[in-house]
């Protein structure tokens, strides 16, 4: 069933907090692990409206469907970013704009220039197909980022944490259907596309927010997320939902590109 793009735009909205006691946070504070990991969360979080910069220049644009999508998206996942931000206010940890602003500065001339107009012209050769490989993208990355709240969740054990984070959850849960259902469709009806959509997957995907985000904290957050049992379970979740993807079965693509960071991921 396809995903009711108008119901999705009458309700979107900034995630609800209004009714969360962010003292909480001074009375029980987080762990100095959990607060690493916050903050690699709102940089990517926020990063949103990058990312949507890069993908305004490739065929996605075209579709008024799939733009009505993104504004929505990247509103929503403002919020997320601005409410993580709240989170680290309290423990008195910089965050903010000026850390927003560091994150992107920090990108330099590669990330902000060469990067968007590769793929502009990478995706300008592929036309149509390109948007199967965005969606399937979105889907996986939408996956990724619910997984990891969740896993914040297990490992910390904080309701108040627990609550701002698992509605941060039902959002990406929206947005993952609506990548999930264009994915699908589009894969479906083009064997050209699963192709392609396998190939970049193989070659260029790696963890959201790695390319952002210094390499010793995707290594950190990555161990400490997906480390362990609980940890390794869910990459393997994750491998068997791309697995059901059209053309796209068989990949392991989250245990290798986690074991890239050095994230011990058993052998099934
Ligand atoms: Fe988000
Ligand atoms: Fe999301």
């Amino acid at each position: 069933m396809s995903f009711n793009l108008d119901h999705y735009k009458q309700t979107a909205t900034a995630v609800r907090v209004d009714d969360v006691d962010f003292d909480d946070f001074r009375d029980k504070p987080l762990s100095a692990e959990a607060i690493r990991v916050l903050h690699y969360m709102t940089d990517v979080e926020t990063h949103t409206v990058c990312y949507l910069r890069d993908l305004l220049v490739t065929p996605s644009h075209q579709n008024p469907r799939i733009t009505a999508f993104l504004t929505m998206w990247n509103f929503e996942e403002f919020w997320h970013g601005d409410v993580i931000d709240r989170i680290l206010d309290v423990h008195k940890e910089i965050n903010g704009l000026p850390r927003h602003r560091s994150v992107r500065v920090a990108q330099g001339f590669m990330g902000n220039v060469v990067a968007p107009i590769t793929q502009c012209l990478t995706a300008a050769v592929l036309g149509e197909d390109f948007i199967a490989t965005h969606m399937t993208w979105g889907a996986v990355n939408e996956w990724s980022a619910h997984a990891a709240y969740g896993r914040l969740i297990e490992l910390e054990q904080h309701a108040t944490l627990t609550k701002i984070l698992q509605r941060i959850q039902q959002q990406e849960s929206r947005h993952l259907a609506f990548y999930m259902s264009e994915a699908r469709e589009r894969l479906e009806r083009s064997r050209k596309a699963q192709r392609i959509t396998r190939f970049a997957l193989r070659r260029f995907w790696a963890p959201v927010g790695s390319t952002i985000t210094p390499k010793s904290e995707t290594r950190f957050v990555l161990n400490h997320l997906l480390g362990g049992e609980g940890g390794n379970k869910m990459v393997k979740m994750l491998d068997s939902k791309v697995d059901k993807l059209p053309g796209q079965e068989g990949l392991s693509l989250v245990t290798k590109a986690v074991r890239a960071f050095g994230v011990r991921v058993a052998t099934a």
